[in-house]
């Protein structure tokens, strides 16, 4: 079940035994992967993909396995709230020499700035969204410290009815 695996996964940060590795990863490669996962969502939901990050698309330095958890957690909430028949925005920020910068974006009814914060807080999620439809509220914790424990970072661009972005950025691997 994923809350536990959430759960141990935060453990095992906190208590500093999650292994990261960083290398060159594809991140083309990570968003098909997770796409893939996702599939059946999508269909449920008749979401269309907008999918800018073509192979060949520069690699970051990463650890392939926490990659794939931080981008499965932002596209699950994109999916969660996205209107059926939204698009999902996949792109890829590669206009600075050092950083790439991932970006997931969807139509859904966004988040309010003010509480954008709290939402790394391991089961923090405020009255609002504890009353709306929505997980126990450990995606957003587990991406964020992964994310660090890679020395990225993770930012929320949001705006009631404007949807939601959500910004990986990540050191961009040396082309050899
Ligand atoms: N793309 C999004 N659009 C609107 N609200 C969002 C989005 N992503 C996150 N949120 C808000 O942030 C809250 C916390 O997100 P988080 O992924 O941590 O938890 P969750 O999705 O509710 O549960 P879990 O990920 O553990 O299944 C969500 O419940 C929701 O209120
Ligand atoms: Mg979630």
């Amino acid at each position: 079940m994923r809350i536990i695996d959430d759960i141990l996964n935060l453990a095992r940060i906190e208590t500093g035994r999650y292994e990261i590795d960083l290398e060159p990863v594809a991140l083309d490669a990570v968003l098909l992967d997770a796409l893939q996962v996702m599939a059946p969502r999508l269909r449920e939901k008749s979401l269309v993909v907008e999918n800018a990050v073509g192979d060949g698309a520069p690699k970051a330095m990463a650890d392939e396995r926490a990659m794939k958890q931080v981008v499965l957690h932002v596209l699950a909430n994109a999916l969660r709230f996205s209107p059926n028949a939204g698009t999902v925005r996949l792109m890829l920020d590669d206009g600075d020499p050092d950083i790439l910068e991932l970006g997931i974006a969807d139509e859904g009814p966004g988040i309010d700035p003010s509480r954008i914060s709290r939402l790394f807080t391991p089961f923090r999620k405020d009255e609002r969204s504890a009353q709306a439809s929505g997980g126990p509220g450990l995606g957003l914790p587990v991406a964020a410290k992964l994310m660090d424990l890679m020395g990225g970072s993770i930012r929320i661009d949001s705006a009631p009815d404007r949807g939601t972005r959500v910004n990986l950025r990540l050191a961009r691997a040396r082309s050899a």
